[in-house]
């Protein structure tokens, strides 16, 4: 049966959905989600929870162990972030990675010391005890380091099993609790075995058996939400996007004919855009769809304006607005059903235990709930990007649209320099349209995170058949990312960027010019605006 189609059947009590939970104690680390996703795919959920969560926390939530992070400091210093140092004798297992292998060994006292330089990148390890947490790996791994610090002393009871030429005690445990150390990264995929690593971990010391699988997720979800929901109503906010199709797909499932989703059109889609949304669901789903053309409003709202950051503010402003409008025609709606990921939970430091990270303005539909008095649904609030795709595939939703390229809420609008216009608005549909399709043709389109135009407001002059132009210059962005917080741009081939500046400049009227934007992330942002 497609999973799309709507069942009311009565879905089995699957076992509780994380009744095995490992948590991440975040040090600081720029790879405390990397760390969790790795734990994840071995079929293991995993949390990220402040360093300083309580004990009391951390046995409410039973994990099966606790891995403490890397992170910026270093465990001398004041400030360093610390752990409850009871946790080293709960018996959970525990595996402390770089920073968090140099706290565990201060904690129980060990010695830290500067190393005599800093290391950072590649190094050999050679493995001297097999047991358990090297089982099966051969005697010499290649590994990732980035660290000033290192564990001169071990404490009582430790023992080393690994090291580098630099770095005489790489990894230890303990003799006689579950507690593991390492000084290098086996999250980053620079480490051979990384992941072999993490599964030996979990499953050799922790004792995990791997019962995280999205499709229990699924299954458990759509359940949760009927329960929840009940006889009530349900919005969703279409954008065509992987994050609110999944949403939509996982409501429809669980509630069918009570959800209603919305579309607005705020004319700075990409080219046949309102159309493959409305084909894509009515051909998957048979739910109600309302389709709003507001992109005169829209055009309005920002005639004239040139400050991107008013030009956001108006976006949002006025997508509100609409919103609530169509929402107030759909009678006994009581919930509002967003597509937020666990990193944007994270990142915006609403995880009841999460740490208190930099907070990510740009929510496109940010304020909705409590201007319009609805409760929310996130059915994703727990999945990474790359879980709510798998889920989205195994909800039966087509390829195309799970891995689409990520598309921001304000639209062209970020993409358009300047005062915006529908005949600018066109021209980068049109310029869009070819880099996409030309990406695609390569099979580019995967291993590319994001591809797009930015139309720039200088003209320059060019030549055309034996005439001057002055028209004019787009820039092409393409990026490669894992999480969009940081980017690199895409090496694409060069007879790829030849064929795209040969179509923009010759299919695309008023743009005689085509630029490759070869910055990263940070110091440039992904987007222009
Ligand atoms: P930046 O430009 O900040 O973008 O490097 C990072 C990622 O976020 C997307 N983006 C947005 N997404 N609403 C969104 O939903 C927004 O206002 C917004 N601004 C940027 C951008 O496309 C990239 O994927």
């Amino acid at each position: 049966m497609n999973i799309l189609s709507h069942e009311q059947g009565s879905a089995t009590q699957a076992d509780s959905l994380h009744s095995e939970r490992v948590l991440v104690l975040d040090f600081g680390s720029q790879f405390a989600q990397l760390i969790a996703r790795r734990v994840r795919e071995q079929n293991v959920y995993c949390e990220i929870v402040r360093h300083d969560i309580s004990i009391e926390s951390i046995q409410a939530r039973k994990p099966s162990a606790l891995i403490l992070s890397g992170g910026p400091s270093s465990v001398y210093e004041a400030k360093a972030p610390k752990c409850d140092p009871k946790l080293f004798s709960l018996g959970i297992p525990i595996l402390g990675i770089c920073y968090g292998m140099q706290l565990t060994a201060h904690a129980m006292g060990g010695s830290v010391k500067p190393c005599p330089a800093r290391e950072f990148g590649r190094a050999r390890l050679q493995i001297t005890n097999m047991e358990k947490l090297f089982a099966g790996f051969p005697h010499e791994i290649d590994v990732w380091m980035s660290h000033g610090d290192q564990v001169h002393d071990l404490p009582e009871g430790f023992e080393p099993l690994a090291a580098t030429s630099t770095c005489p005690i790489a990894a230890v445990k303990h003799r006689s609790l579950p507690i593991y150390g390492l000084q290098f990264h086996p999250e980053v995929s620079h480490t051979s075995l990384g992941s072999t690593l993490i599964h030996n971990f979990l499953y050799n010391i922790a004792g995990c058996e791997g019962r995280w699988h999205l499709s229990d997720f699924a299954q458990q979800t759509i359940q949760n939400m009927r329960e929840r929901i009940g006889d009530d109503r349900v919005i969703c906010g279409l954008s065509g996007g992987v994050d609110s199709s999944v949403t939509a797909a996982l409501l429809y499932k669980a509630i069918g004919p009570q959800l209603t989703c919305i579309l607005i059109d705020n004319g700075l889609l990409r080219k046949d855009e309102q159309s493959a949304v409305i084909s894509e669901f009515t051909n998957h789903f048979k739910a109600d769809l309302r389709v709003v053309d507001a992109s005169d409003r829209f055009l309005s709202t920002l005639a004239g304006i040139r400050d991107p950051q008013e030009k956001r503010r108006r976006i949002g402003h006025a997508f509100i607005e609409c919103f609530k409008e169509e929402a107030a025609k759909i009678n006994g709606a009581k919930y509002l059903a967003q597509g937020t990921l666990y990193p944007d939970v994270i990142e915006s430091g609403a995880a009841p235990d999460g740490p208190a990270a930099t907070i990510k303005l740009h929510h496109n539909v940010g304020g909705l709930p409590e201007q319009l008095g609805f409760e929310l649904v996130e059915p994703l609030r727990d999945l990474f990007k790359d879980e709510v795709r798998r889920l989205g595939l195994e909800l039966g939703l087509p390829d195309h649209l799970v891995w689409r390229h990520p598309f921001p809420g304000p639209g062209l609008a970020v993409r358009c320099l300047g005062e915006i216009t529908k005949t600018k608005l066109d021209v980068l549909r049109e310029a869009d349209e070819i880099v996409i399709t030309e990406i695609k043709n390569a099979d580019l389109y995967r291993s590319t995170s994001q591809a797009f135009v930015v139309l720039l407001e200088s003209q320059s002059v060019g030549v055309m058949g034996d005439a001057r132009t002055y028209e004019n210059a787009v820039a092409v962005r393409c990026v490669n990312t894992d999480d969009f917080m940081t980017a690199d741009w895409s090496r694409l081939p060069y007879d790829l960027l030849a064929r795209i500046s040969t179509r923009i400049i010759n299919e695309v009227r008023g743009v005689n010019r085509v630029c490759y934007d070869i910055s990263s992330k940070p110091p440039a942002t992904i987007e222009w605006e």
